[in-house]
């Protein structure tokens, strides 16, 4: 034994036929390099994230509402002036479990094709067939040891994370309008569908809502005059989509006042004679009461609805069964989780049949 391996055992011999290529992890773990760093406000920062050869394969494929696990353990933390009073005692702990985000933007880097000097003897040489470099952009809000440790990432610094995972938000066939809820911090991945919808599905009509406590509490760079709001353009993050948005806050420091739901009913009677709720469908991601009153506006409005839920996780992969969902029995299978849930109702794991769910699915 050396290094605590085990002895090599003599290999077989070749077999006749070659063995099949290997195949390697399409979820990891990847390392990734940190691009840019940047508080936008309040608690929450953005961060570009760059990967190269089977990182950039994987991550090319990231469907919005889908999460990753980062290693954050090793991460340094700020100077001690630098953390919250809040967090000094949370600061301290370990952090032992990866933790999960998911993505606001994902680009594409491609490699641009090698063409000879004008006059070069030697034949093109063949344009790479990989995806290039991949840019995945993240937003989160510092709350713990682990996001505290997040600031501390400059450009250059790696990460260790594994990914894509989960199932991210679909669009039915026969959809022509969708309506994106962002409630607090849950606009990053209704921002990754906006990139998506504008790129796969252009003659989508879509129109963004974004919801929170105050306005210093929305997940964003820059906010909008008031012109902007009447025009329906506030938040740039959709806006370079050319998808229009509205923002509620509960205390009314800007935009609509009231909840994002609020907002939503207001907008649809102002759009009542225009909108055929068949041919619509709401995606929505934020805190449980939320989305408990936006899928109950749906089902009275018998709108399609799609929620992305942000559960607790641990693992992530569907192993431990601490991300357990109550759902509604008739809807395809579950995973019992810490024993059978009452008749009619079943167990499903946020970390692998969800995040996103069909809002009919869930016991809100
Ligand atoms: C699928 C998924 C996607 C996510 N995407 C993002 C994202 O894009 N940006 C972002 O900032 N955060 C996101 N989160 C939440 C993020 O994982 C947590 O904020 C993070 O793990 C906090 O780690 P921490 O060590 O800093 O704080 P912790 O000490 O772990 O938590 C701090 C506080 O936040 C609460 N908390 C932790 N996780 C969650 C959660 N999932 N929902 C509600 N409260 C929670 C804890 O109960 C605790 O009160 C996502 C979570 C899930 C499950
Ligand atoms: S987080 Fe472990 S099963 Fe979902």
């Amino acid at each position: 034994m050396t290094d605590g391996q085990p002895v090599q055992q003599p290999q077989p011999a070749a077999p006749a036929t070659p063995p099949a290529a290997p195949s390697h992890n399409l979820k990891g773990p990847f390392e990734a390099t940190v691009l840019f760093n940047k508080p936008l406000r309040k608690c929450f920062c953005r961060m570009g994230l760059q990967f190269i050869g089977a990182g950039a394969e994987a991550f090319a494929k990231t469907r919005p509402g889908q999460f990753a696990q980062f290693d954050l353990s090793s991460i340094a933390l700020p100077a001690p002036e630098a953390i919250p009073d809040e967090l000094k005692d949370a600061a301290t702990k370990q952090i032992l479990l990866r933790r999960p985000f998911s993505f606001a933007r994902v680009a594409k880097e491609a490699v641009p094709p090698a063409h000879p000097a004008p006059g070069h003897p030697a034949h093109p040489k063949p344009v790479s067939s990989g995806v290039g470099k991949i840019i995945a952009e993240v937003v989160y809000c510092v709350l713990g040891p682990a996001t505290l440790r997040m600031t501390t990432l400059v450009k250059g610094n790696s990460i260790n994370i594994i990914g894509p995972l989960g199932n991210g938000f679909t669009v039915p066939a026969g959809k022509k309008r969708a309506l994106l809820v962002a409630g607090g911090m849950g606009s990053p991945p209704l921002e990754h569908l906006a990139q998506v919808l504008t790129t796969e599905h252009p003659t989508m009509d879509a129109i963004a809502f974004a919801g929170a406590k105050t306005k210093e509490d929305l997940p964003f760079e820059k906010l909008m005059d008031n012109l902007s709001q009447e025009i329906g353009f506030w938040l740039k993050e959709f806006g370079r989509y050319s998808i229009s948005s509205f923002v509620a806050t509960d205390d009314g420091s800007a935009g609509f006042k009231g909840f994002v739901s609020a907002c939503i009913v207001d907008w649809l009677s102002q759009n009542a004679l225009t909108f055929n709720p068949a041919e619509a469908i709401i995606y929505a991601c934020g805190p449980r009461s939320m989305l408990t009153t936006i899928a109950k506006l749906a089902r009275d409005k018998k709108i399609d609805c799609q929620v992305s839920m942000e559960e607790v996780m641990a693992c992530g992969i569907g192993l431990c069964q601490s991300c357990a969902v109550k759902c509604v029995a008739t809807v395809g299978g579950g995973i019992p989780a810490g024993g059978k849930a009452p008749t009619g109702e079943i167990y499903k794991l946020c970390c692998k049949d969800g995040p996103v769910f069909d809002a009919k699915e869930i016991v809100f």
